[in-house]
């Protein structure tokens, strides 16, 4: 069985279809930038474009970088504030017409590493952070998601984590890696002290640079990096819409 996947970014809109059973994309990556301003409207298109490229007629499991319950975006964090209190799910199933389920980029991308990847077979606590424009977290525990949390806003030395570690800021402030990774390790340190996680699972754009920075980081908890890096989002995505529809 096969579910489209699509990963609402903040400069690229991906999409492929996902086999259920193994988590491999059965068609190419289908990527279109980001429309700017990223309106509902123009984003919707966008998602529209790329279910006619497939030629999909089925159910849609989408991300979006925000705080979103039932369809319903609460928070535009790094995206444009008019998705604030819009239902997107409505939205992108209308656009579509195809039933969509939304949620959040990082917790889609802890979802497709638990069921095949690095966190696979983990059990107890386990937490994975997408290092990219801002820094996105999802928590498991014992397999079972808490969708939603927003460890990226955590404020650390009067800064939220995320406008200090993403990977933004890595290439905006122009720091070398032992830099950025000293801002790393006070963020895992500080939700160590608060969660006491098992595994951290390190993902995002970031995770295919792993040789230039795995060993700088350190924690009392595992430290792993993601397997699927760019596809974790289109795959996790449709793993939840797999789930609720029931197909
Ligand atoms: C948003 C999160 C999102 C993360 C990664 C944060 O700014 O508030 O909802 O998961 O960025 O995109």
């Amino acid at each position: 069985m096969e579910i489209l996947g699509i990963d609402i970014g903040g400069s690229g809109i991906k999409g492929a279809p996902v086999n259920m059973d193994t988590g491999a994309l059965t068609a190419a990556r289908y990527r279109i930038p980001t429309p700017q301003p990223a309106t509902p409207k123009a984003v919707a298109k966008v998602v529209t474009k790329i279910t006619q490229h497939f030629n999909w007629q089925g159910a849609i499991g989408c991300t979006f970088p925000a705080v979103i319950k039932n369809g319903h975006i609460y928070t535009a964090a790094n995206v444009d504030h008019s998705w604030i209190n819009i239902n997107g799910e409505s939205l992108l199933s209308t656009e579509t017409g195809c039933p969509v389920l939304l949620l959040n980029d990082a917790d889609a991308a802890g979802i497709a590493e638990m069921t095949f990847g690095a966190g696979k077979g983990r059990d107890g606590v386990v937490i994975i952070h997408t290092f990219g424009t801002g820094i996105g977290s999802a928590i498991f525990v014992k397999g079972q998601l808490v969708p939603n949390t927003e460890f990226g806003h955590l404020e650390i030395r009067c800064q939220e984590a995320e406008l200090r570690a993403s990977a933004r800021n890595k290439v905006e402030e122009g720091l070398k890696w032992k830099a950025w990774a000293y801002r790393v390790n006070e963020f895992l340190a500080r939700m160590d002290a608060l969660l006491w996680p098992d595994v951290f699972i390190i993902g995002g754009g970031i995770s295919r640079k792993q040789d230039k920075f795995l060993h700088l980081l350190d924690s009392r908890a595992d430290i792993v990096i993601a397997h699927m890096q760019n596809q974790a989002g289109i795959i996790g995505a449709a793993l939840a819409a797999a789930q609720r529809f029931h197909t």
